[in-house]
């Protein structure tokens, strides 16, 4: 009987062991990510209690200080993958989302540099969610920039007015809300930690912000002279941002892992890598075969283009396995005439076209 009581007191302080554990780095190596509030649907938030949502603690505690920007992060996190999906709908890997809470599975923590670029898209995703929400007076904490106002030039005519982007409160609370450390990364010494690499990108990607915001003016004068001329800042539609990352993507830059110690080199040098570079530890695989272990979905099935050249072509998106020819047929509306008075007649119009997909 007693030996009875003490495993089962063994079996329960393991498990409280490993709950510990598995909440201490769980934000980070496994599990559920904030990430999967963006398939959330738009109503559901509003009687969560932040206790139920996939957040790490300390993103739980800020839930818990300012609920009121829960729709933001959620945003930013819709936002995020979409552009994400968008930006690489042509390529091998499609930025494709898992089913479970982890959303994006082993990707995130392969080291590669398409886990640099969804870490810098969640992080700008966040500020520019965030920003809007200022913007449209749903935060008394932050609505306008007055930080530019007065600033002016009058030789040419115009000045900083009107309500500019407060993209500073937005760049804290992606700070705030997904970096872990507290470190400065921007010089370390002895390469990265898979975790000060991550902050790095998801840094890069809040200056992807501030690098892409848009100025707007205004013309005021006699009969639209445009004598005088008041200007504002605002944040880049997101498709612009996700436009700036890509091409940081396509010249990212390979760093050292610091836990790798057989691949350190003593001359190695540790530049200190600038704010405006995605950097990564591990060479990306093909991406051309499923393997469920790396969070690799595979091009098989994919849709191809047998005319185009670049990387959504059958040769190089099939991987040189083949493609399947498939005839759709498409239904449209076609000749269409106006008719007195007043619709619109059409005609249907049924063609034959051929769909390729990836063997
Ligand atoms: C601001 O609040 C309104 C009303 O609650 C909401 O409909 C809108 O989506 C919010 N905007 C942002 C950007 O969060
Ligand atoms: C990090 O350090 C660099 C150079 O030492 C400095 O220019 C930068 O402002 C620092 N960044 C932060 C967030 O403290
Ligand atoms: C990405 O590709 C996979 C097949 O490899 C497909 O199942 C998925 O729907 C694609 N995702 C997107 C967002 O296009
Ligand atoms: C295939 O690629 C060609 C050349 O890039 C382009 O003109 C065409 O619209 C593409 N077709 C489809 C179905 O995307």
């Amino acid at each position: 009987d007693k030996d009875d009581m003490d495993t089962r007191s063994c079996g329960v302080r393991h498990m409280c062991t490993l709950t510990l554990l598995l909440v201490s780095v769980c934000p980070l190596y496994c599990g559920a990510s904030w990430m999967r509030l963006g398939s959330t649907p738009a109503g559901a938030l509003e009687d969560q209690d932040c206790a139920g949502l996939p957040l790490g603690p300390k993103q739980r505690d800020l839930c818990r200080k300012k609920p009121f920007l829960l729709p933001a992060v959620r945003d930013g996190a819709r936002l995020a993958i979409a552009e994400c999906q968008s930006q690489f709908r042509h390529e091998r890997w499609n930025c494709s989302t898992t089913e479970d809470a982890s959303v994006f599975g082993q990707q995130l923590t392969s080291g590669t540099k398409e886990a640099a670029f969804i870490h810098a898209m969640m992080a700008a995703g966040l500020v520019h969610a965030v920003t809007r929400s200022c913007s449209q007076g749903n935060v008394t904490e932050c609505s306008c920039d007055t930080r530019l106002q007065g600033g002016s030039s009058p030789t040419e005519g115009w000045h900083w007015g009107g309500c500019s982007d407060h993209i500073q409160y937005g760049i804290w609370f992606s700070r705030k809300f997904i970096d872990n450390t507290v470190k400065n990364t921007s010089r370390t010494s002895g390469g990265f930690t898979l975790s000060s690499m991550n902050q790095h990108n998801s840094e890069t990607g809040r200056q992807a912000i501030v690098r892409t915001m848009a100025t707007h003016c205004r013309c005021h004068g006699v009969s639209g002279s445009c004598a005088v001329k008041t200007c504002w800042k605002t944040v880049a539609a997101f498709e612009h941002v996700g436009l700036h990352l890509k091409e940081r993507y396509e010249r990212s830059t390979q760093v050292s892992d610091r836990s790798m110690r057989k691949t350190r080199r003593k001359d190695q040098r540790h530049l200190p890598v600038d704010t405006d570079q995605l950097i990564f530890f591990n060479k990306s695989p093909n991406y051309c075969l499923e393997n469920r272990r790396r969070g690799v979905a595979g091009t098989r099935g994919r849709r191809c283009n047998r005319t185009s050249t670049g990387s959504d072509s059958c040769v190089l998106l099939c991987c040189g396995r083949g493609y399947n020819t498939h005839l759709v047929r498409h239904v449209q509306r076609c000749e269409c005439k106006f008719v007195w008075c007043c619709y619109v007649r059409c005609r249907r119009c049924e063609s034959m076209n051929d769909m390729h997909t990836c063997k």
